[in-house]
């Protein structure tokens, strides 16, 4: 199946072709649906590159063009734009092929790749806190698309489980460890030696120093400091676990940075024999001379005390990566304060000779209302299995007002789609690097951007086949008359042009804001249109058009990992 803009982008081809002109200018949905539907530029950058005049180069493709059975007769506006408006038509049949598609529309990419995405990413014996939303929900929606698309997706959580943070935590188990603590409350009691020690570290050189020394020895494979650094490691990944369980995050591999222990010191020999790194004062450096961002930026990747550092490591999962699981393509969704880290390592990679698709994907923060880092009122990090309780909580509230004789079961199951799905879209509805202002009223509005006027608007459409006595629709015919309905229906022609755009930039809330103006367009429809009460055969393609909303923002929504209930 073509979407309108492909089979539209191809008449224009042939039309450039016809008039002895060549090939440019991009053909995309219209800025504003008042002049058209969908809008070209070709003339003017062809007028620009002949030193014509756009216009008249508009009228020669016009001559040429044919889009009889697709488009009303093409227009030129302002200094030379093309614009096309779809036939009702063509969008009725349009829209009855995506009622017949698995796929409504979404084309396999033609050059699938294989993916590593890098995501979510937490430490261990510190605790998820609400930054973390932001990488593993972007993620999560990326791999979903990419998936959806045709790429072969790799998911890696790779937990930071061997940082400098472990010198600290064995320091503190040694000698701060409550044990009765530990066994009430494993996680609670890791933060607090974690912090205590580093409390008393940043003002005693000497525990400084003695953490530095627990984490060499762990490095050098010392039994007890490995034991202990287990114990912490599995009781941390406990603790994620439940978290993932209730944002439905799933991996394919939980390589953690200890995971490439064993690889550091051939990396670092590696890079010191083909050249790419050099001694400098006793520690194991790469210098980038050539390169204007990192002149001034050296990597270390073994420190003077033998140590390796998180860039060792990372050079290492590039290999892995590459080599053992033959990926082509790393996307790292991590925030935009590691931008200098990744920027190193993506040049050793290509001094290495590894020619891969390498990509940091950065975000912005998470603010609270006082639009400052989100912080609790002690002014610790928000954690996140809180922040997910608490919106399930808030929306089951809501659930008991308002349905009091539901089974408790379909509450639970509500309140956990809608809090969950609440909170994800609250972060995918924004671009990545905004900084966005964490709100629960705005979250969990039923009106406007959110994630339950988007599920509202599937719930209506389900309880429309409910009240109809239908399970869903098996028609794939649609005819329509109405302007709402012609709206409606072209909004679902554009899924399939929205889903592919979201990687171009990395972008979900290109899709979440789709779905918005799909709902809009569902809402108005519903409001101008009957449908129950409609003569058939109006009533039947009318219920086709609900079933192909009802299908569009259930996999649109699945894509940005949100769930829809039934009811509501
Ligand atoms: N654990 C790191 C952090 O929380 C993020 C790791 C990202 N992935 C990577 N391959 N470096 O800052």
């Amino acid at each position: 199946m073509e979407t309108f803009q492909e089979q539209l982008a191809q008449r224009l081809s042939q039309a450039l072709a016809k008039s002895g002109l060549p090939n440019v200018g991009e053909l995309s949905q219209a800025a504003d649906g008042r002049f058209g539907d969908y809008q070209t530029s070709a003339a003017m950058v062809l007028a620009k590159q002949r030193g014509e005049n756009p216009r008249q180069i508009a009228e020669k493709i016009l001559a040429n063009i044919d889009v009889d059975l697709i488009a009303e007769k093409p227009t030129v506006a302002g200094a030379g734009f093309i614009n096309f408006k779809l036939r009702p038509e063509a969008i009725a049949k349009q829209a009855g092929d995506l009622l017949g598609d698995e796929r409504l529309g979404v084309a396999r990419s033609t050059s699938p790749r294989k993916i590593v995405v890098d995501f979510g990413s937490p430490n261990v014996a510190k605790p998820m806190h609400i930054g973390h939303i932001r990488s593993t929900v972007l993620g999560d929606a990326l791999a979903r698309i990419a998936k959806f698309l045709g790429h072969d997706v790799v998911r890696d959580n790779h937990i930071g489980d061997w940082g400098t943070q472990f010198g600290m935590v064995i320091w503190g188990w040694k000698n701060l460890l409550d044990r009765q603590a530990l066994a009430r409350d494993p996680i609670a009691e890791l933060v607090r030696i974690y912090k205590e020690t580093n409390e008393r570290a940043t003002k005693d050189e000497t525990i400084r120093e003695a953490c530095r020394q627990e984490l060499v020895k762990l490095q050098a494979g010392d039994e007890e400091n490995f034991s202990i650094w287990k114990q912490a490691a599995d009781l941390s990944m406990a603790e994620f676990a439940k978290t993932y369980a209730l944002l439905d995050i799933h991996y394919d591999f939980q390589h953690g940075e200890s995971f490439y222990n064993d690889q550091l010191p051939g990396v670092v020999d590696r890079l010191l024999k083909s050249g790419i790194a050099e001694v400098s004062e006793g520690a194991v450096v790469v210098f980038f001379k050539d390169d204007v961002d990192l002149a001034d930026k050296p990597a270390i990747i073994r420190k003077k005390d033998g140590g390796f550092n998180y860039a060792t490591s990372d050079i290492a999962t590039v290999e892995y990566r590459i080599n053992e699981l033959k990926r082509d393509t790393l996307w790292y969704v991590v925030g935009a304060p590691q931008t200098l880290h990744f920027k190193q390592i993506f040049a050793i990679a290509r001094r290495e000779g590894f020619d891969v698709d390498l990509r940091h994907i950065p975000f912005g923060n998470i603010l609270g209302e006082d639009r400052k880092l989100m912080k609790t009122r002690s002014g610790e990090n928000v954690p996140l299995q809180d922040v997910l309780e608490e919106a399930i909580e808030r929306v089951r509230k809501i659930v008991d007002e308002k349905n009091p004789d539901m089974p408790n079961e379909e509450k639970i199951d509500i309140a956990r789609k809608i809090g969950i799905g609440a909170v994800k879209y609250a972060d995918l509805s924004q671009y990545r690097m905004t900084d966005y202002i964490f709100s629960w009223d705005r979250m969990l509005a039923l009106h406007g951007n959110t994630a339950p006027y988007l599920q509202n608007a599937y719930v209506r459409i389900r309880s429309i086949f409910r009240k109809a006595g239908a399970a869903r629709s098996t028609i794939d015919k649609i005819d329509i008359v109405e302007p709402a309905e012609i709206n409606l229906a072209k909004k679902l022609a554009q899924f399939a042009e929205i889903v592919p755009q979201v990687l171009n930039d990395f972008r979900p809330n290109i899709l979440a804001n789709y779905l918005f103006e799909l709902a809009n367009s569902f809402h108005a429809f519903y409001e101008a249109c009957p449908v129950l009460q409609s003569e058939e055969s109006t009533r039947t393609s009318r219920l086709a058009l609900c079933e192909l909303t009802a299908r569009v923002l259930q996999r649109g929504l699945n894509l940005l990992g949100i769930e829809v209930p039934e009811r509501m």
